[in-house]
């Protein structure tokens, strides 16, 4: 990773393009007619990386786990419950503002949500989106010369025959011309849509673009070619990007680094080389396992079941409930028994209750001592899974009930694996597993 020194270059631009920090999107649960908040979906739920300037990272996860709305609030179209997003900021003051010195200032300077006037302004022009539906995005009763022409007009950039002739310059970057001037969106095929997103993402000459899944609407063939379009812009305008994508093939020959998000979290994230080579993490080796371009290791072949609520994510590791190689340091809970039971035939529609006394700690009731018993049985047996015996405080039953406890496990946090290398995961390597 190349980095510029640690103040504007000449050019007034600085090493890191943006940098999130702790970043956390919560959207609340509104229930009954007096719209009560009930709970709070965790849709991104603290995520730290850093784009470097002319880089692109790759921000890589199954549908729901917060990709899109992560890009949302990095572009500023919508405000984190918690943390920052600072833009154009250099690696010295970022270092300085992780170390806790200056954060108010350096909050004021370069925090997004902070920002006011012309440095609000030049954050607008210099961020710009380009979303995976490029029907919805695009005005269906604006002609390609509106819309690609918009923010050229909204800064007041061009007007009259200038912004034609800018409009023109735009779509031939990205293969299109002067003939799809005055056409509709519908009168485009879904690659050249995109291809008009991406002129009008380019209007305004930014430094970053956040990139939701672009290509993943397209033929395999229209994919690569706008793949080609978006590496060769990249170079020819000293773009930065944030690639969004549910596929780690797709980002393979163009991010230099990626971020593997699990539910609102992060569970990896490294040098695109190492992720692909060394991965630290189970998901991100059953993600490549599930993605149609990458050989994957024989024992990860795919991911099985769905991604959890996250509303209630799972405690412990947020992987927990789907990962091959659990352990009993995993973060074992009520949920996980709960989950069993109304799986099970033989015990499925017997719970009447769940009194908790913790995420980990719970009374469970059933509507006979029968079910009871098979349920203190699968605990201890490991039939759930083989490593709850070993996790596992107590599981006893009283007639028709189970009290149940498994001990406390923190968050898994984020650990050092190589330079610039991190995943959350209890074990320090995959290699022997
Ligand atoms: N405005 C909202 N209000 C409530 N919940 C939301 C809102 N936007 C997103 N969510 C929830 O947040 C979670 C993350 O959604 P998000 O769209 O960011 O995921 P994603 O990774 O982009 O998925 P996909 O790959 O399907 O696009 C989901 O559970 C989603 O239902
Ligand atoms: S900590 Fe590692 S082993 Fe444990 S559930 Fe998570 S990913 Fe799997
Ligand atoms: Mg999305």
């Amino acid at each position: 990773m190349t980095s510029v020194g640690s103040h504007p270059t000449e050019t007034g631009r600085r090493d890191v393009v943006l940098a999130a920090r702790e970043v956390a999107k919560h959207f609340p649960i509104k229930e009954g007619v007096l719209q009560r908040v009930a709970g709070h979906v965790k849709a991104v739920d603290g995520v730290s990386f850093e784009i470097r300037r002319g880089q692109t990272l790759g921000l890589v996860g199954e549908s729901g786990c917060g990709k899109t709305t992560l890009g949302r609030v990095v572009a500023g179209l919508s405000e984190p419950t918690a943390g920052a997003v600072l833009f154009d900021i250099d690696s010295e003051t970022l270092a300085a503002y992780d170390g806790g010195s200056s954060v108010g200032d350096i909050e004021t300077a370069h925090k997004v949500d902070a920002l006011t006037g012309d440095a609000y302004r030049r954050f607008r022009r210099n961020c710009q989106m380009v979303f995976q539906d490029s029907f919805a995005s695009l005005n269906p009763r604006h002609l390609t010369i509106d819309i690609v022409g918009r923010p050229l007009r909204v800064h007041k950039e061009a007007s009259g025959s200038g912004l034609t002739e800018r409009v023109v310059e735009l779509l031939e970057q990205v293969g299109l011309g002067r003939q799809h001037l005055y056409r509709y969106p519908h009168q485009f095929s879904g690659g050249q849509r995109q291809r008009i997103s991406i002129a009008r993402a380019l209007a305004l000459d930014p430094e970053l673009i956040v990139l939701d899944e672009p290509t993943s609407a397209l033929d395999v063939s229209v994919q690569a070619q706008i793949l080609n379009l978006l590496h060769e812009l990249q170079q020819a305008n000293d773009l930065t990007y944030l690639f969004i994508t549910h596929d780690l093939g797709v980002v393979r020959h163009m991010a230099d680094h990626i971020v593997v998000m699990y539910l609102g979290t992060v569970a990896e994230s490294g040098p695109t080389s190492a992720i692909f080579e060394n991965q630290h993490h189970p998901y991100t080796k059953a993600l490549l396992g599930a993605s149609p371009d990458v050989d994957a290791a024989e024992e990860f072949t795919g991911l099985e079941g769905s991604v959890p609520d996250p509303a209630h994510p799972p405690q412990g590791c947020r992987f927990h409930t789907r990962c091959p190689v659990a352990t009993a340091r995993c973060g074992w809970e009520v949920d996980d028994v709960v989950r069993w039971i109304e799986d099970e035939p033989g015990a499925a529609g017997r719970l009447a209750g769940v009194k908790r006394d913790s995420a980990f700690a719970a009374e469970l009731a059933f509507d006979d001592a029968a079910t009871a018993a098979v349920v203190v049985d699968a605990i201890r047996s490991g039939r759930i899974h083989a490593s709850m015996p070993e996790a596992v405080l107590k599981a006893e039953s009283r007639d028709s009930r189970v009290d149940v406890e498994f001990g406390a496990v923190p968050d898994v946090e984020l650990s050092v694996r190589g330079p610039g290398h991190v995943a959350a995961c209890v074990h320090e390597s995959l290699l022997d597993l």
